[in-house]
């Protein structure tokens, strides 16, 4: 397995292995196309970190993330927000005020980044192909995604997950010396942790 930075060719496979990774989510409800212009802005803004992890067969896991989502989620808006809410339309067609309600609130997202420190990389998805799990792969992504955030001059990464019956994931990013710093109600009734970890050359 090799570990390298994503490219342009990467993201269709990418947005594949999003919505086997991250089956009932909503972003997987907004669909693959949705979900390669979400991937693209990775590779497209200065701050975006985005790897992959490859074998012989394919991509077998990635890590996306900026290291400046104060920015970076206004740049998208600004630059794609039209082909966002274009590429979201058939989903919204399919279920139109919940998915509104949850678009709303992406809208807005800024990876609920700490207000008093701004030098924190945000994690915003890591996933990882369900025959390939529990080998070290999201373990590696996790390193690279770390050393690429200290290179963009991170001084902590920062990520958020479901609190609720998700202990294997908790349980991960514990495992790699992250800490749960808070724990909050995400659109009034998802329950999330939101973990630290400092970065150290
Ligand atoms: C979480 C995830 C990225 C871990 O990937 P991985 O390549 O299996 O991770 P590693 O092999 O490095 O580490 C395995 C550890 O991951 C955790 N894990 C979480 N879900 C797991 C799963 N479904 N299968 C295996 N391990 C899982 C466990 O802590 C496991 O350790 P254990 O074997 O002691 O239980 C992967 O399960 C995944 O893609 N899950 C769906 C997407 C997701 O929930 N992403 C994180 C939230 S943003």
């Amino acid at each position: 397995m090799i570990i390298v930075k994503a490219d342009r060719t990467d993201v269709a496979e990418v947005a594949k292995l999003h919505v086997h990774a991250f089956p009932g989510f909503f972003l997987t409800s907004l669909g693959l196309s949705f979900l390669e212009e979400l991937y693209a802005g990775f590779l497209s803004h200065p701050s975006g970190i985005f790897i992959v992890a490859k074998e012989e067969e394919g991509i077998v896991g990635f890590a996306a993330g900026t290291s400046a989502p104060e920015v970076f989620f206004p740049d998208l808006r600004r630059r794609r927000r039209f082909a966002f809410v274009f590429k979201a339309i058939p989903s919204i067609l399919r279920n139109p005020l919940p998915v509104c309600r949850k678009l709303l609130y992406a809208v807005r997202y800024r990876g609920e980044a700490p207000a008093a420190r701004s030098s924190g990389a945000l994690l915003s998805s890591i996933g990882t192909a369900i025959a390939c799990r529990g080998n070290g792969v999201a373990a590696n992504l996790m390193l690279e995604f770390e050393k690429e955030a200290m290179a963009h001059g991170a001084d902590f990464v920062y990520l958020t997950t479901d609190a609720e019956q998700n202990d294997r994931v908790n349980a991960f990013y514990r495992r790699h010396g992250y800490a749960a710093v808070s724990r909050f109600q995400q659109n009034g009734r998802r329950d999330m942790f939101r973990y630290e970890k400092q970065l150290s050359a």
